[in-house]
């Protein structure tokens, strides 16, 4: 049986063309980088300490602080996933209070669950027929806020490509004293490039008016650190030409507390952390200085001839800058076919050797980046066209799983999840309280989180979703939904 290393040779030297991350594409002119184990070390003198940095890692963070312009910037080797923990332990007290989109990431439930926290949701906001995530505004930012509320978490950009206005949503946090979060882990490319952040001042509104389905991208979206958020967390690995694992965090303004924050990444963080990772960081950051502008061209470029040559394709739709703010993002409907996102995604896969990041119900995602290669996009254009030919208009005819409540609380996730629990069958779960979290994928939203109650909508429509043959994870079918032992 072929090792691990042996898989991965295997798939390098297949046909496979990877239309999802990490950023660099498996394309070695991306990095210098070829022999990982001359550079694997450990703290040795002269090569500083990530949880400690004053030499070599502090000037390689420094020249990332430069690209973004936060106040601060830190390294991160155990991805987004540790800069969100770390965040959010920094900015809310333990037991206390954070308003966040119920669409977060899983890291965010963890840390809720890790410090004890009262989560309020911003409500479900999906996008008609394409059933994903949606933006926020400062109007649902306004409504939704509690005088108690310690700290806001915003996903922006989505894992689908769309930004929420931040330079406002930063305003009404200021305006109460607390600090915004913003989860960008899909948005390090934003800012970069000639019509990034420094000249360019980012106006939903103004490009909406602006932007068709047709319209080309001219730009990526301005990045959040320079749209006014205390903390935003990129991974680099997702667009950028980094290895996987690694991402930043920046800090700005005097609402977050260095030394506690610091202290949460020393925490969440391996003790032992990879130069190999640290160099990939430095390196990618230093690329996108010398070469961000050509990257981020390159991308402008491939993105709009998808766009362009794709618009005479009859079913398949390729969603443009009307709705997806991020070029990066390419996301095709199967919104007005008799086929699901899962077979598209199958069929590019197996029948042209194209491998996407995602299949969603009537979606697939694929994700390009400036270090792509143009054969690859010639593939993805010349799939699209194809099996678009085959295809014949069908309306109506798609199911909408649209998640669109969220249930009544009754304890904090973190009593909830580490009570003692009973499987319950579905006949008997009404008013019970759930142990485990109930995620529909995708999107990976969850149905219920635990500490929250069945009702018999709930039971109802996880019961469909089951029916209908989705994937439902936190069930174990046969035995009933997971709800905490009663006295
Ligand atoms: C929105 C979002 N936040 C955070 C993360 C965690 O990022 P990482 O894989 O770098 O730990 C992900 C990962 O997919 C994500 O999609």
């Amino acid at each position: 049986m072929p090792d691990l290393y042996q898989e991965l040779i295997n798939l390098a030297e297949s046909n496979m063309y990877p239309l999802h991350m990490p950023g660099h594409k498996r394309n070695e002119l991306s990095t210098p980088m070829k022999g990982a184990f001359r550079c694997d070390i450990t703290e040795i003198d002269g090569y500083d300490n990530l949880h400690d940095e004053t030499g070599i890692i502090l000037e390689a963070e420094e020249r990332a602080n430069k690209l973004y312009g936060a106040d601060k910037t830190y390294f991160l080797v155990n991805g987004s996933t540790s800069g969100v923990l770390a965040a959010i332990s920094a900015a809310v007290s333990k037991n206390g209070k954070i308003l966040a989109a119920r669409g977060s990431h899983k890291s965010f439930y963890h840390a809720a669950y890790l410090r004890n926290l009262n989560v309020k949701y911003l409500p479900y906001k999906q996008i008609e027929g394409l059933n994903i995530p949606d933006s926020f505004s400062e109007d649902d930012i306004e409504q939704y806020i509690d005088t108690d509320v310690e700290a806001v978490f915003i996903t922006s950009p989505t894992y689908e490509g769309i930004c929420s206005d931040i330079r406002k949503i930063s305003e009404i946090c200021h305006r109460r004293g607390i600090p915004l979060i913003v989860d960008a882990a899909h948005g390090a490319h934003f800012g970069l490039g000639t019509n990034g952040t420094q000249d360019t001042m980012f106006n939903k509104e103004k490009e909406a008016n602006e932007a068709s389905a047709e319209a080309g991208y001219i730009s990526v979206p301005e990045n959040a650190v320079s749209q006014g958020a205390d903390i935003v967390i990129h991974s680099v690995h997702k667009t950028l030409p980094s290895m996987t694992q690694t991402a930043l965090i920046h800090v700005s303004g005097d609402l977050i507390d260095r030394a506690r924050l610091k202290r949460f990444l020393r925490i969440y963080q391996s003790s032992s952390p990879s130069y190999v990772l640290m160099s990939s960081i430095d390196l990618c950051i230093k690329e996108m200085e010398e070469n961000g502008n050509s990257y981020i061209e390159n991308l402008l470029k491939f993105r709009n001839r998808i766009q362009r040559e794709t618009s005479d394709c009859k079913v398949l739709k390729v969603i443009g800058k009307n709705v997806i703010d991020d070029p990066s993002k390419v996301l095709v409907s199967v919104q007005d076919s008799t086929m699901t996102g899962e077979q598209l995604y199958d069929i590019l896969r197996e029948e042209y050797g194209l491998q996407l990041e995602m299949a969603g119900e009537n979606t697939v995602l694929a994700i390009i980046t400036g270090w792509d290669k143009e054969e690859g996009i010639n593939r993805f254009i010349n799939a699209l066209t194809e099996i678009d030919k085959g295809l014949s208009v069908a309306q109506d005819n798609q199911v909408s799983h649209k998640i669109s409540f969220i249930p009544p609380r009754k304890m904090n996730i973190c009593d909830a999840w580490d009570a003692e629990s009973e499987f319950v069958s579905f006949s008997d779960a009404e008013n019970r309280i759930a142990a485990e979290f109930v995620n529909l994928y995708p999107p990976g939203i969850p149905v219920i989180v635990p500490g929250e109650v069945y009702t018999k909508e709930i039971i109802d429509t996880v019961r469909s979703y089951l029916d209908q043959g989705l994937n439902v994870q936190g069930i174990e079918k046969k035995e009933g939904l997971l709800c905490v032992r009663q006295k």
